[in-house]
C-alpha cells in the first residue's frame, strides 16, 4: 500500500497532530528485539519501549504464541458471573510482584479505566466503612493519570485539561516536584520532601476527613520523568496515614521493572494502598491493566455486600480478556525467566552515566533520570512543543524513536537492550539535538 494524506484521512489519530502526521506519515510496521522498522524498511532503535510497554522488546515469539492458541480455545467469557481460568492465574501471578499484603487484583483494559477503577474502590471502601463523606480526591501539579474523566480531573498538565475543565468537581492538586536547585539531579533528588507538606495543608484546608485518596505517579512520567526527592513518598504516606486517606500509586510507567524491581513501591520502600499498573503487564502486545489493592480493601468492600450480592458494582466487557491474560502470563514469565527486572537494575547505572554525558550540550535545560527511564527537558524553540516536535521527526529517520512530551524527551529502553544499544542512543541524541 502506499500510505499518502488521504489512505490516512479516516483514522483520527489520538495525541497526535493530524495534519501534520498526515504529510509526513512515521508509520512503524514491524518490530523485532529492540528495533522497529519504518515503512521505507529503515531501522530505528526503539528508544522508549514503544509507549514504555515493550520490556522484553518487540514481537516476543512467547507471547504470540499464546495469544495465538487461547483464541484457538476460548476466544471470550463473559467476565460478569462467569469466569476463565486465565484471569485467576495471571491475578495469583501478579500478586507474587505485588507488596506482601497487597493480594487482590481488578483487571481492566487501560491505564485509564485502572485509575478511574482505583477512584471507584477508593469511594466503595469508605462507603463501606461508614465514611462516605470521603469524597474528595488529591493529585499533583503536571501529574498524568490517562484521560477518562477521573484520570484527566486528576491530571495536572494543562493541555490535557483546559478543553475538559470542571470534568469531576472535588480534585485537589498538590505541587509538583520539579526544583531548580534539584537540576541534573541523577536518582532521587536532595531536596523536596517538604513539597508533600501540600496533603497536609489540603486536609488543614478541607478536612482530612473529607478526603478519599491521594494519587501520585511514584516517578510522574508522561510529564518528563520527575522522580520523586528523598523522603517526599514516605512524607506523603505519613500524612495519609495521620487522616485516613488511601495512597494511590499509579505505576502505569513504573510498574513491572522500570524501576529496578517489580514496582516502584518497592523501589522505594514506600507501600501504597492501591497500585494501578497496565503497559508492561503483557509487554504491550495486547491492552491490559490492573488495580491492586491492600487485603483490608478487597475484605471491607467484598464483607459489607450481603451474602450472595454483587459487592461492587464495576467492570468492563472486557476485564480480564482470555487473550489479555494469555498475554500477561506470557510476558510475566518471560520477565521471570530472564530475570529482566535484575537487568534492568543492573543497566540503569551504565544507563544513567550515558544520558546525563549529554548534559554538556547547550540545548538541553535539564536531566532527570532512575531506573531505566530518564527525562531530557530541551530549550523551547519559538513555541512550547516545537522544538520537541521537530525533534521527535528528526530522530525517527535518523533511527531512533523517542516519546516526547512537549520539550521534554523520554527515554526508557526495552530491558533487553545491551550497553551498545545505549550508546547508540546516546549517540544519535547528542548529533541530532546537536543540529548535525
Ligand atoms: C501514570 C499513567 N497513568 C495512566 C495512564 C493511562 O494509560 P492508558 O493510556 O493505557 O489509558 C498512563 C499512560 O501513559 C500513565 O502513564
Amino acid at each position: 500500500m502506499q500510505y499518502t494524506a488521504n489512505t490516512l484521512e479516516n483514522h483520527w489519530m489520538p495525541f497526535t497532530a493530524n495534519r501534520a502526521f498526515k504529510a509526513d506519515p512515521r508509520l512503524m510496521v514491524k518490530g523485532e528485539g529492540v528495533y522497529y522498522w519504518d515503512q521505507n524498511g529503515g531501522k530505528i532503535l526503539d528508544g522508549s519501549s514503544g509507549m514504555f510497554c515493550s520490556a522484553a522488546g518487540h514481537c516476543r515469539p512467547e507471547i504470540a504464541e499464546a495469544v495465538y492458541k487461547q483464541l484457538q480455545v476460548n476466544d471470550f467469557a463473559p467476565p460478569f458471573t462467569n469466569g476463565h481460568p486465565g484471569s485467576f492465574e495471571l491475578a495469583q501471578k501478579v500478586c507474587r510482584l505485588t507488596p506482601d499484603g497487597m493480594d487482590h487484583v481488578f483487571f481492566t483494559n487501560s491505564g485509564s479505566e485502572a485509575v478511574d477503577t482505583a477512584l471507584k474502590i477508593a469511594m466503595a471502601y469508605h462507603r463501606a466503612r461508614g465514611e462516605g463523606q470521603r469524597t474528595r480526591f488529591v493529585s499533583r501539579e503536571r501529574a498524568y493519570h490517562g484521560v477518562n474523566i477521573g484520570g484527566t480531573s486528576l491530571g495536572g498538565m494543562v493541555k490535557n485539561r483546559e478543553t475538559f475543565s470542571g470534568v469531576m468537581p472535588g480534585v485537589v492538586h498538590m505541587r509538583h516536584t520539579w526544583l531548580e536547585e534539584n537540576r541534573y539531579s541523577k536518582g532521587q533528588p536532595e531536596v523536596g520532601a517538604y513539597l508533600a507538606d501540600d496533603l497536609q495543608r489540603i486536609a488543614e484546608t478541607y478536612g482530612g476527613t473529607t478526603i478519599a485518596a491521594c494519587f501520585v505517579e511514584p516517578i510522574a512520567g508522561s510529564t518528563g520523568c520527575l522522580v520523586p526527592p528523598k523522603g517526599y513518598l514516605e512524607r506523603l504516606r505519613e500524612i495519609c496515614d495521620a487522616h485516613g486517606i488511601l495512597l494511590v500509586f499509579d505505576e502505569v510507567i513504573c510498574g513491572f521493572g522500570r524501576t529496578g524491581k517489580a514496582f516502584a513501591a518497592q523501589s522505594f520502600n514506600v507501600m501504597p494502598d492501591i497500585i494501578t499498573m497496565a503497559k508492561a503487564l503483557t509487554n504491550g502486545a495486547i491492552p491490559m491493566a490492573a488495580v491492586a489493592v491492600q487485603d483490608e480493601i478487597y475484605e471491607t468492600i467484598v464483607g459489607a455486600a450481603p451474602e450472595n450480592a454483587i459487592e461492587l458494582f464495576h467492570g468492563y466487557t472486557y476485564s480480564g480478556h482470555p487473550t489479555a491474560c494469555a498475554a500477561g502470563l506470557a510476558a510475566l514469565e518471560i520477565y521471570e525467566k530472564e530475570n529482566l527486572f535484575e537487568r534492568a537494575a543492573e543497566l540503569s547505572p551504565y544507563f544513567l552515566d550515558r544520558i546525563f554525558s549529554l548534559q554538556d550540550m547547550d540545548e538541553i535545560t535539564d536531566i532527570r533520570g532512575y531506573g531505566l527511564i530518564a527525562g531530557i527537558d530541551l530549550a523551547p524553540g519559538d513555541a512550547p512543543g516545537q522544538r520537541g516536535t521537530q525533534l521527535q521527526k528528526d530522530l525517527f529517520w535518523n533511527g531512533l524513536h523517542v516519546k516526547f512530551t512537549a520539550d521534554t524527551g523520554i527515554i526508557a529502553p526495552p530491558f533487553i537492550a545491551e550497553k551498545q544499544h545505549i550508546d547508540q542512543m546516546v549517540d544519535i541524541l547528542r548529533n541530532i539535538i546537536g543540529g548535525k
